[in-house]
C-alpha cells in the first residue's frame, strides 16, 4: 500500500503539547497546512492575538509562531472544519487523572479524548490517519479504533497511529526541533505501516530518519507512561537519597556527582528538589499504578506508587524543615516564596510544589508573600483555593500576597523560600534582600539554586535540601 502524502494536518487541543507541537511541524514543513483547533476559545484568540501574546510561555515559542502563523498555521475554534479538510488528525487533548468514578484519583480521564474520536467520527467524510499525541493508558487506541467504526459513514476509513510526545516545558522548542527520538505506534497490518509510513515522512522533514521508530501500537502507548515513570523514579530516588544526606552530614550534590558518573547512570535528572511537580509525571504514574491493579499486579502497582508517596513525602519533609527551623513556629511569620510555576521556563503550575508548600504555610498561619517571572495572577488564586478548598477566598487573600518582583516579596520577610528554578533568583541582590528582611533571616533553597556559602557570608540562615 502506498503511503498517502501528507498536505493538510488538523490537531485537536492547542495546549502545552498541541500548540508547539504542531507550531513546529508547521515550520518545518511549509508544504503542509497545519489547523490547530480548540474549544477554548479565549486559548485560541491568544494564539492569534496580533501582538504574540501566546496562551502560554516557552522559550523559542513566539519566534516559531511569528514565522508560521497565517503562512501555513492557523489556530481556530472551527474544529469540525479543521477535521473535514485534514488527511491526519493529531488528537492532544488533556488526559487528567479521574476525580470520580471508578479508577478514581489513579486512572485518566479519558472523556476529552473519546469526545474529540466522536467528534471525527461524526464530521469526517473521507479517510483519515487518527494519530493519539495525548499520553494515554495502554489500548486506547482500541477504544479510538471501535468508536470509529462503529459511527463512520460509508467509504470512511480510519487509521490510528499512536505518536506519543516526549517533550518537556521550558525546552519543549529545543526538544522538538532535535528529538531524542520520534516513536510511532501502528498496527503491523498493511494499512498500519503505510500510515505508519506517511507520519513517519512528516517527521522525516527535519528529524534524521534512524531518530523515528516505528513500534506496535500498544508499545508505543506503553512507552510514554514509562519513560515518565523512570523518570519521576529518577528524582524520587534522588530525593530519597537527600534525606539520609541530612541526616548523615553527606551532601546530596557530590553524591549525586559521584553516581552520575557511572555511566550506566549518567548525571541528568538527578538534581534533588522539593519534588516534582508538573501535570504529567503525577498522572501518568498513577496511570500505570491503575493499570498494573487492573492487570492483577499488586506488587507492580506498589512499586510504583511509592515514587508517587516518596515525591508527597518529600514535600512535606521541606515544609516541616522550615517550621523546625524557624524556631518551631511561622505563625504570624512572613515567608517570600519565589517561584509558583512547576518548574523554570513555564508559566506552568500544575501539579507545582509552591502550590503544596503555600497551603502548607498557610495552614500554620503564616503570611505568604509570592512571585513568579510567569505565572499570571487569577491562575496562583485558582491554584491556592482549589488546594484549601475549605478555606474561603477571602482568607486565602488574607494570608497571601501576590508580588511584582522578587524584591518586592522578600521585603519584611523571616524567610525566603525557593520554590523554582528560575535563573533570575541567582541574580537577585542578595545583599539588598538580607536588608530589607527582618533578622535572623532565614533562606530555604528546595532548588539547590543558589550559593550557599555567600548567602551565609551575607548572614543569611541557609538551609539547602540535601545538605545537614
Ligand atoms: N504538558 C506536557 O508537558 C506534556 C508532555 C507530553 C505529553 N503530554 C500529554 O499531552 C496531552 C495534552 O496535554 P497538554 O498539557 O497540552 O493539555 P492542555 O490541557 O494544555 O491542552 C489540552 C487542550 O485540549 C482542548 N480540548 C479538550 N477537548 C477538546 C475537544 N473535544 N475538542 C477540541 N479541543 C479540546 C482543551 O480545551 C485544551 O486547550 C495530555 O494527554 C498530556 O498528558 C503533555
Amino acid at each position: 500500500m502506498a503511503p498517502v502524502k501528507v498536505t493538510k494536518i488538523c490537531c485537536i487541543g492547542a495546549g502545552y503539547v498541541g500548540g508547539p507541537t504542531c507550531a513546529v511541524i508547521a515550520l518545518k514543513c511549509p508544504h503542509i497546512t497545519v489547523t490547530i483547533v480548540d474549544l477554548n476559545q479565549a486559548r485560541v484568540d491568544a494564539w492569534n492575538s496580533p501582538d504574540f501574546k501566546l496562551p502560554i510561555y516557552e522559550p523559542g515559542l513566539e519566534e516559531v509562531v511569528r514565522e508560521a502563523r497565517g503562512r501555513n498555521l492557523f489556530f481556530s475554534t472551527d474544529v469540525d472544519k479543521g477535521i473535514l479538510e485534514a488527511d491526519l488528525i493529531f488528537v492532544s487533548v488533556n488526559t487528567p487523572t479521574k476525580k470520580s468514578g471508578v479508577g478514581a484519583g489513579f486512572a485518566a480521564d479519558l472523556n476529552y479524548v473519546e469526545l474529540a474520536t466522536r467528534r471525527i467520527a461524526q464530521v469526517a467524510t473521507s479517510s483519515k490517519i487518527v494519530v493519539e499525541k495525548s499520553t494515554v493508558p495502554c489500548r486506547t487506541a482500541e477504544s479510538m479504533r471501535t468508536i470509529l467504526e462503529a459511527n463512520s459513514k460509508p467509504n470512511c476509513h480510519f487509521d490510528i497511529l499512536s505518536n506519543p510526545e516526549f517533550l518537556a516545558e521550558g525546552t519543549a522548542i529545543t526538544d522538538l526541533f532535535a528529538p531524542d527520538r520520534v516513536l510511532i505506534g501502528s498496527l503491523q497490518t498493511p494499512e498500519g505501516i503505510s500510515a505508519c509510513a506517511s507520519l513517519t515522512e512528516v517527521y522525516a522533514n527535519w528529524v534524521p530518519k534512524d531518530r523515528i521508530l516505528n513500534v506496535g501500537l500498544w508499545s508505543s502507548e506503553l512507552s510514554k507512561l514509562a519513560a515518565n515513570a523512570m523518570l519521576a523514579q529518577r528524582i524520587s530516588s534522588i530525593n530519597a537519597l537527600s534525606a539520609i544526606c541530612e541526616a548523615t552530614g553527606a551532601n546530596i550534590d557530590e553524591v549525586a556527582h559521584a553516581i552520575g558518573y557511572d555511566t550506566r547512570i549518567g548525571p541528568k535528572f538527578l538534581k534533588a528538589s522539593v519534588g516534582f511537580g508538573g501535570s504529567c509525571f503525577q498522572k501518568d504514574i498513577l496511570n500505570l499504578v491503575y493499570l498494573s491493579e487492573s492487570l492483577h499486579l499488586p506488587e507492580v502497582a506498589a512499586y510504583w506508587r511509592q515514587v508517587v508517596e516518596m515525591n508527597e513525602h518529600q514535600k512535606r519533609r521541606f515544609s516541616k524543615r522550615v517550621v523546625d527551623t524557624m524556631f518551631n513556629t511561622i505563625t504570624g511569620k512572613r515567608i517570600a516564596v519565589l517561584g509558583f510555576a512547576f518548574k523554570a521556563d513555564t508559566g506552568d503550575t500544575r501539579e507545582s510544589a509552591a502550590i503544596t508548600l503555600i497551603r502548607d504555610f498557610q495552614s500554620e498561619k503564616a503570611y505568604v508573600n509570592v512571585y513568579d517571572p510567569q505565572v499570571v495572577e487569577e491562575q496562583i488564586w485558582t491554584d491556592l483555593a482549589e488546594a484549601s478548598p475549605l478555606v474561603p477566598e477571602e482568607q486565602i487573600k488574607k494570608q497571601v500576597r501576590i508580588c511584582k518582583s522578587a524584591m518586592e516579596a522578600c521585603k519584611d520577610a523571616e524567610a525566603v523560600v525557593i520554590a523554582t528554578e528560575w535563573k533570575e533568583f541567582n541574580e537577585i541582590n542578595w545583599e539588598e534582600v538580607y536588608q530589607s528582611m527582618n533578622k535572623p533571616a532565614f533562606v530555604f533553597d528546595g532548588r539547590l539554586l543558589v550559593d550557599a556559602e555567600k548567602l551565609r557570608n551575607i548572614g543569611f540562615k541557609v538551609v539547602t535540601i540535601g545538605r545537614p
